[in-house]
């Protein structure tokens, strides 16, 4: 080797391990996705998974030249080890993008390392609104629990709802929807009478639901994360409070549509408001729908896929816009702002704020074709999350 062959290849090198997989791995673009696959969220990480896989088989895995490769780690929904999962991702496997995130202490715990790397970190399932403030490098395809809850706040007291006990999981986006549902509740001349909060980890609903029925509001207003409606759907019908004149209102994490259909006639009338519904009414999402049962021995795409499925859409569509050449802040660029239509009906990420702008519809569970959906009966058009106005 001549010296001056010597230089470059020297200087190659270097560019190599500046620039990591671009250099390093040559035509793959690798997608670090982490998500809790097995523990209390493991219904989560099982749908997202589902629906990037989905995303893939219709949508190919070479893009702008590039092979996909998407590389699926479980992190238990065990924050520590997400970070440890993410750092290992970034270093190791040189991925060009950081996605999954289902509970929102993991998608914090990473959020230093998508800053430090300049890895676009997507965030599929986590939502509270402060996340996206976390690191300038994430973007957010699920939803914020403001922009749920404001809606049904709005809604509530029109429809004979006035005096509200709150229960929310003890941590970022229950205390989200507490706060927002209250604000605009009590804004609206209704009441919140007791703000009630649960442990995260292996709840215990009894005790609260006893407090609840001796206060006898209008209605209980609940979040608890997806995968854990049904427990409290279960407990609040076998004390009998529905019968005891108290409705059951929340954000729909509670009436979640991987758990819906096994809840029994006992959901029939609860009303929630969210960003997606297996039932919503488009081409589109029958379309999505169909191809994911079709794919998951009949499973029902829950919120959490759509976030999954919209997910990959954007890094795709990034990924293209570069040409295949972007570094993350390239990358980072060409997700600001994308804008279309998924599942869920149309949204957009803002490019100020890197987060999702989209209609909240409220949703009533109902009977159909013989299954429990979470029917939509009002829209809220393109809304922005309440949590960054302030
Ligand atoms: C969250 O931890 O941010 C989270 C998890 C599950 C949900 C909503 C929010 O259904």
């Amino acid at each position: 080797m001549n010296k001056r062959n010597f230089l470059s290849a020297v200087s190659l090198a270097v560019a190599s391990l500046a620039t990591g997989s671009a250099w390093a791995d040559g035509n793959t673009f690798k997608i670090g996705l982490i998500l809790p696959m097995t523990g209390q969220q493991a219904t989560t990480g099982r749908q997202i998974e589902a629906a990037a896989r989905l995303y893939m088989a219709q949508n190919g895995d070479t893009v702008a030249g590039k092979k996909i490769e998407l590389i699926v780690k479980d992190d238990t929904s065990v924050p520590d080890v997400t970070k440890r999962v993410a750092q290992e991702l970034v270093v190791n496997d040189k991925v060009n993008v950081l996605a999954g995130f289902g509970i929102t202490p993991s998608a914090l715990a990473v959020a230093p390392i998508s800053t430090q790397s300049k890895t676009p970190q997507v965030v599929m399932a986590a939502a509270t609104s402060s996340i996206t403030e976390a690191s300038p490098y994430i973007v957010r395809t699920s939803f914020t629990l403001p922009q749920a809850s404001v809606a049904l706040a709005d809604w509530a007291p029109k429809n004979g709802i006035k005096k509200v006990v709150t229960l929310v999981s003890d941590y970022g986006p229950g205390i989200d929807a507490e706060k927002f549902f209250k604000e605009r509740l009590t804004f609206n001349g209704g009441q919140v009478l007791e703000s009630l909060r649960v442990p995260l980890r292996g709840p215990d609903f009894a005790p609260f639901l006893q407090k609840v029925r001796d206060i006898k509001p209008d209605a209980l207003f609940v979040f608890v994360p997806s995968g854990a409606g049904a427990a409290v759907m279960k407990q609040f019908l076998e004390r009998g409070m529905d019968k005891a004149g108290i409705k059951l209102i929340g954000t729909g994490d509670i009436t979640d549509d991987d758990q819906l259909n096994d809840m029994g006639d006992g959901a029939i009338g609860v009303v929630t408001s969210h960003h997606y519904s297996t039932y919503h009414p488009s081409a589109a999402n029958k379309k999505f729908v169909d191809a994911f049962q079709k794919a998951n021995k009949g499973l029902r795409p829950n919120f959490m896929a759509v976030g999954g499925y919209d997910g990959m859409r954007v890094i795709y569509e990034a990924l293209k816009a570069t040409k295949g050449n972007g570094g993350g802040d390239a990358l980072l660029a060409a997700m600001k702002g994308q804008i279309f239509e998924s599942p869920r009906g149309p949204m957009f990420i803002d490019a100020q704020t890197r987060d999702v702008v989209q209609n909240i519809y409220l949703r009533k569970v109902e009977r159909k074709e013989g299954q429990l959906y979470n029917v939509e009966f009002d829209v809220i058009k393109d809304v922005k999350d309440p949590g960054k106005a302030r």
